[in-house]
């Protein structure tokens, strides 16, 4: 049976999606049966699998509002990991669930008709604490919060913390936080280094994973040429980053 990890956090641009990318095909290297789910209507994770998001006939969106079922989307990438995609229809479905019954378990649901296919079920998250975050929080076993080094990440990791409690209240007991993944980290700067401090010394009770993943130009390269960062190509120190968290996450499981 999977584990489901969401990788979360409203505040745009720290590394969810590239996380959720690098470290899906990571896990499938070491032979884990990788999902990956996008449930940001921007697609990026879709578009970093290797696919366009805007010419999928049926996507995320249709398994949410229409009930089509998650085998029916489903697509397999070049690099091992299957991919359940969003693209911009997504944006609609917050507004169509808004009365729906159990809006906030549609994933749920959706997961648990592939979960016993696979190892491990990753879900990029928007950047936004509204529905889709909810269900994808109420869907996981555990949380990955990117966080890039930068002293404002600080404060949203705060109210990003503050919901997970709140989901693990009222929808899903079972949730927990596997830690913080530091991330866009340049440890050339003092500011850099401040904000790993601070992060160890703001959230005691909160694992920090040890590999923080350096800033590379690489990244943005590696996600618009849709391949992940392990190709030769890339060479960056990031890359060693992924695979150890990778590595950690199948020891633990
Ligand atoms: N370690 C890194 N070093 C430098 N740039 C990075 C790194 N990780 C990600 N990036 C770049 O930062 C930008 C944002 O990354 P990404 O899309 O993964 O963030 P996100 O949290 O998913 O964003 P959003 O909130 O919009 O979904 C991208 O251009 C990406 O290539
Ligand atoms: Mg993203």
């Amino acid at each position: 049976m999977a584990a489901v990890i969401a990788l979360a956090n409203q505040k745009g641009g720290v590394g969810k999606t590239t996380s959720t990318y690098n470290l899906g095909v990571a896990l499938a290297d070491v032979e884990q049966k990788v999902l990956l789910l996008d449930l940001d209507p921007q697609g990026s994770l879709t578009y970093y699998s290797g696919f366009e998001p805007e010419e999928l006939g049926k996507t995320i969106y249709h398994c949410l509002v229409r009930n089509t079922r998650p085998q029916d989307i489903l697509l397999r990438n070049d690099y091992g990991v299957d991919v359940l995609p969003a693209n911009i229809d997504l944006s609609l479905a917050e507004f169509q669930l808004v009365n729906a019954p159990a809006r906030e378990r549609r994933i749920t649901r959706i997961v648990n008709e592939v979960r016993d296919q696979y190892d491990f079920v990753l879900i990029d998250c928007q950047p936004s604490l509204g529905l889709l975050t909810i269900n994808a929080l109420a869907a996981a076993d555990e949380v990955i919060i990117p966080v890039s080094c930068e002293f404002l990440s600080i404060r949203g990791t705060r109210a990003l913390l503050k919901l997970i409690a709140k989901v693990k209240g009222s929808l899903n007991s079972k949730l927990q936080v596997a830690g913080i993944l530091p991330t866009i980290f340049d440890s050339r700067t003092r500011h850099g280094r401040e904000v790993l401090a601070r992060l160890a010394e703001e959230f005691p009770q909160i694992h920090l994973f040890p590999q923080a993943v350096p800033r590379s130009i690489r990244f943005a390269e590696s996600a618009a040429s849709q391949q992940p960062i392990y190709e030769s190509k890339f060479q960056v120190p990031g890359a060693e980053a992924y695979r150890e968290l990778a590595r950690e996450l199948v020891r633990k499981k």
